[in-house]
């Protein structure tokens, strides 16, 4: 299948802060760093290298500072880092650094859960953010957009009127983000052609997680709807720690085999990503949720057992 321009696919890795903040144990920064780097020379467009937000809140990324003063950038990816508050965003002016990820959840709930905050409370700051962001680009993060662990459904209006409020405050592009897997093929489709017909210059991408093993459905309907930047994470690793039962991401190397054997283009290096998943693999005590880094590609042609090839007679006794 030839796949055209439009087919293109610009996938975000989203592992080394999604995964790790809830991985169950700490990852040394120079991992973290090693991990990074491969990450970057596999043809992803974009990093979310750590966070900024309140090492007591979450202790596995208290190294963000060290992590990206010693990673080797690439030229092609960007790097950006979340940050929850103008905290945040103090720190990440002081690194070098292309991007901050604004985050807040368009249900109150989950806001105050994650964040300790109202949503106006998270709103003003990302004003401010905003305005004194430097050269820094800033991406907004919609949280709970399909689902809220702690007030169940979420309505498309509520949806837009944060993205309204949130391309108020400066933001240059938007995200989201189903926390906690709730999403479904066709709510998925429903509110991304929403929004792409809603903000044809906006880029917008699409933070899915697997809880409910819906993740890459969602993904193609998303893509099905004009959806172009995807999130992802490395071995399927993820989790809000402040979203009961929230689970990994859809997995990176997942995505990109559905991607291209679905006709897509997606510029990512499929062998490249296992490698990297199974060196993460060896590094986590937990199994990596990912498929294809067990199943291998669906191109990867087993050999028969000699017994069986002689049992079907096709080694002559
Ligand atoms: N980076 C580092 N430290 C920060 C910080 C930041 N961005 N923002 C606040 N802090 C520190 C404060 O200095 C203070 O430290 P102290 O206790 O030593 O004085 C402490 O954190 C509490 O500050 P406060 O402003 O009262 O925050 P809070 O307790 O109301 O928590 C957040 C608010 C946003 C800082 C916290 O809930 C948080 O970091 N949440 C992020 C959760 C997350 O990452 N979830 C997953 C990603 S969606
Ligand atoms: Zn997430």
């Amino acid at each position: 299948m030839v796949a055209h321009s439009s087919d293109l696919v610009c996938i975000q890795e989203v592992g080394m802060r999604d995964g790790l903040q809830s991985a169950g144990q700490f990852v040394t920064t120079e991992d973290k760093v090693r991990l990074i780097d491969q990450l970057s020379k596999t043809g992803l467009s974009k990093i979310e290298v750590t966070s900024f937000v309140s090492p007591k809140a979450v202790p596995l990324l208290a190294d963000a500072e060290e992590v990206l003063a010693a990673i080797n950038r690439q030229p092609s990816v960007t790097y950006s880092a979340l940050i929850p508050n103008r905290r945040g965003l103090d720190r990440a002016l002081a690194v070098e650094l292309d991007e901050v990820n604004l985050v807040m959840s368009v249900s109150e709930a989950h806001n105050l859960a994650n964040l300790r905050m109202t949503c106006e409370q998270s709103i003003e700051q990302f004003r401010e953010i905003c305005n004194n962001r430097g050269s820094l680009r800033v991406n907004g993060t919609l949280a709970t957009a399909f689902g809220c662990p702690f007030h169940g459904e979420v309505t498309q209006s509520t949806v837009f009127e944060w993205a309204h409020r949130y391309l108020d405050a400066g933001i240059d592009s938007l995200t989201l983000a189903d926390t906690i897997g709730a999403a479904t093929p066709r709510q998925v489709y429903d509110l991304c052609s929403g929004f792409t017909e809603a903000f044809p210059s906006i880029e917008i991408t699409l933070h899915l997680h697997n809880t409910r093993g819906l993740g890459i459905a969602n993904a193609l309907s998303g893509i099905a709807a004009g959806i172009r930047h995807l999130d992802a994470s490395i071995g399927g690793i993820g989790g809000c720690p402040y979203a009961p039962g929230a689970t990994g991401n859809v997995c990176t190397e997942d995505l990109v085999h559905a991607l291209i054997f679905d006709g897509y283009r997606c510029e990512v290096d499929l062998e490249q990503l296992l490698s990297v998943s199974h060196e993460l693999g060896d590094l986590l005590s937990d199994p990596l949720p990912g498929l294809v880094r067990y199943a291998g590609s669906k191109l990867t042609k087993h050999s028969m057992s000699e017994d069986l090839r002689r049992r079907l007679g096709l080694i002559e006794e």
